[in-house]
């Protein structure tokens, strides 16, 4: 790209309307722009990006014989309903309606349209196992798009679907996506870790996500350094003993606690430890009101909470039913003669002496202890905090916190027995298909580089990734030798097949130097004053140096440097 006529610029302050430093320097840079909340345009240079991540990814699914296919975004909503997935989706669903008023939505994720394709080839065993995918875009009404290309309502995601007559079958079939998203995200130098997940929404069996370390990632791991455990904050299991109090049990007593609500509060006016404390908090489960109880340091964790119950909806009480279950005001909940069911996190069981709220206002009781109330359920429901340890060899973890860029999903037989996907085995029977789905956002893959690889100046791309490996800086365009040298060295790379900026603008040199450092091309070529001798200057991106090669060598020495 020769820039003098191109379409290209750059913004030289911060933007206003980005929350994040790969927001601010991909729209700062001329690659992407906000054109509304969560949707984006992309520019030559953010295209460019996007398409050598996306080349990435496609070269290691054909790898695997996958094979490419595009599904439509306009999809009948009755689709979702076969499925039993609209009611998840929610207000997450972009819906319209055609001219004749017949509903539709935008896919969020198409595992049912994939089902339907499947069931074009699938009669017999003999037509399995295969390995359809695409890049299409993808539609999600997010409560909170944000983060740039991170968290956003219109997004390419590369999603693949495994379909297979067994469950050895799918772990072949899931082993192999997964060992190409490891390619994949190596191929594109992204810093990731590896955790196991909750399959939410789509269900089925396993769930991993592929997570690029950052601190402005949305989500915690736990991660175990002694045995590997590492899995999203939503499932991380808790050991099932706590700590065990040896106290001598006392008598129960109610006490007046006036005006204090919180936690804090009471344990201020008692001068007693939060710990000392157990929680109650009520949630409406399935629209059924469930009393919750964790230690008072503690918080409940709604993801095991609604799998305990194999929820579909969990929200916590509102004012009026909270007051309504509990006879009392807000903040005076407890599981004492509460005639809602109690689950009970299992870490309490070690607990002596603790207090609750009294449901009654402005009461609570003292000295509580398990023989004063029975819980409906003991299990584990309760967050894992920092420090706590792990609940497979009891060394302490630690957290990270990561931006989810792939997710491998085992299915099972889920939407094959939703949408009729069966096939004839070796004894004619009729079957279910096992199911396995796999998505990677190419547009957050690019916006978690930026956030991992950026300095004072701007981006800074891996080799692999940037939208081009060499700029050539002419300093001075007026001089026509300069410009002549510019223009063969930009000749003889683009010809090595090394995609190459010239940049001939009629600028000065440090607005030159800062546009490329900005977009952050790895390998910068400048032609100056030293051509009088015959030599050019090199500088890397993310080096400091600069070195001065003679200008017959520079060719040699840039198909080294990128080798
Ligand atoms: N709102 C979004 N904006 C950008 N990329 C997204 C978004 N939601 C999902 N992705 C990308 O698509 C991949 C697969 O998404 P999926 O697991 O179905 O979504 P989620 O984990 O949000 O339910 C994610 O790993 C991520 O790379
Ligand atoms: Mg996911
Ligand atoms: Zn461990």
């Amino acid at each position: 790209m020769k820039l003098k006529n191109s379409y290209f610029y750059t913004i030289r302050e911060n933007v206003k309307d980005e929350d994040s430093n790969s927001g601010n320097l991909l729209v700062r840079a001329g690659m992407v722009k906000k054109s509304s909340s969560g949707v984006y345009m992309y520019m030559p240079l953010g295209l460019k990006i996007l398409q050598n991540i996306q080349n990435i990814i496609r070269e290691e699914m054909n790898r695997t014989d996958a094979q490419e296919v595009l599904m439509p975004s306009l999809i009948p909503e009755e689709v979702y309903e076969a499925s039993g997935r609209r009611k998840g989706f929610g207000n997450s669903m972009f819906s319209l309606r055609d001219r004749f008023n017949k509903p539709f939505v935008l896919g969020p994720t198409h595992e049912e349209l994939f089902a339907v394709a499947a069931g074009m080839k699938i009669r017999s065993y003999k037509d399995l196992p295969f390995n359809i995918y695409q890049f299409q875009n993808k539609f999600r009404d997010e409560p909170r798009p944000r983060f740039g290309l991170i968290r956003v309502r219109e997004f390419i995601m590369k999603d693949a679907y495994s379909f297979d007559a067994d469950e050895q079958g799918l772990h072949e079939s899931y082993m192999k996506m997964f060992n190409a998203y490891k390619a994949s995200f190596d191929r594109m130098h992204i810093k990731y870790t590896i955790v196991k997940a909750d399959t939410g929404i789509m269900g089925g069996l396993l769930s991993e996500e592929f997570q690029a370390l950052s601190p402005i990632g949305e989500d915690t791991l736990v991660i175990c350094d002694n045995c590997h455990y590492s899995c999203n904050l939503e499932i991380a299991k808790c050991p099932e003993k706590g700590e065990t109090q040896n106290e001598a049990y006392q008598q129960i007593q109610a006490i007046h606690t006036p005006h204090v609500g919180t936690i804090a509060d009471v344990a201020d006016y008692l001068q007693l430890p939060h710990d000392q404390f157990v929680k109650t908090l009520i949630y409406m489960i399935d629209d059924q009101p469930v009393a919750c109880l964790v230690r008072g340091n503690r918080d409940v964790n709604e993801v095991k909470l609604q799998k305990l119950f194999k929820a579909t909806k969990i929200e916590l009480a509102d004012l009026a039913t909270v007051e309504k279950v509990t006879n009392a005001k807000v903040g005076f909940a407890g599981p004492v003669g509460i005639t809602i069911p109690v689950i009970m996190d299992n870490e309490i069981r070690g607990m002596r002496n603790f207090i609750v709220g009294a449901n009654k206002t402005d009461y609570h009781f003292i000295n509580t202890n398990l023989h004063d109330f029975t819980p409906t359920k003991i299990a584990d429901i309760r967050l894992i905090q920092e420090n706590d340890v792990c609940s497979e060899c009891g060394h302490p973890i630690h957290f990270e916190k990561g931006i989810e860029i792939g997710n491998t999903f085992k299915l099972g037989t889920k939407y094959s027995k939703a949408m009729n996907l069966a096939y004839l085995d070796q004894n004619n029977q009729l079957q279910d298909v096992w199911m396995g789905s796999y998505g990677i956002g190419p547009g957050r893959c690019m916006a978690a580089l930026a956030e991992q690889s950026y300095d004072e100046k701007g981006l800074i791309w891996p080799l692999d990734i940037a939208p081009f490996k060499v700029c050539i800086v002419v300093i001075n365009i007026n001089d026509e030798l300069q410009l002549k040298t510019g223009n063969s060295l930009y000749d003889s790379l683009n010809k090595m097949g090394i995609e190459t900026i010239l940049d001939d603008r009629d600028e000065r040199a440090g607005v030159k130097f800062n546009d490329m450092d900005l977009i952050g091309i790895p390998i910068r070529i400048t032609i100056g004053k030293a051509l009088a001798d015959q030599q050019v200057e090199i500088k890397e991106r993310q080096s400091a140096e600069t070195v001065k090669i003679p200008l017959a060598n520079c060719l040699a020495y840039i198909q080294q440097l990128i080798g």
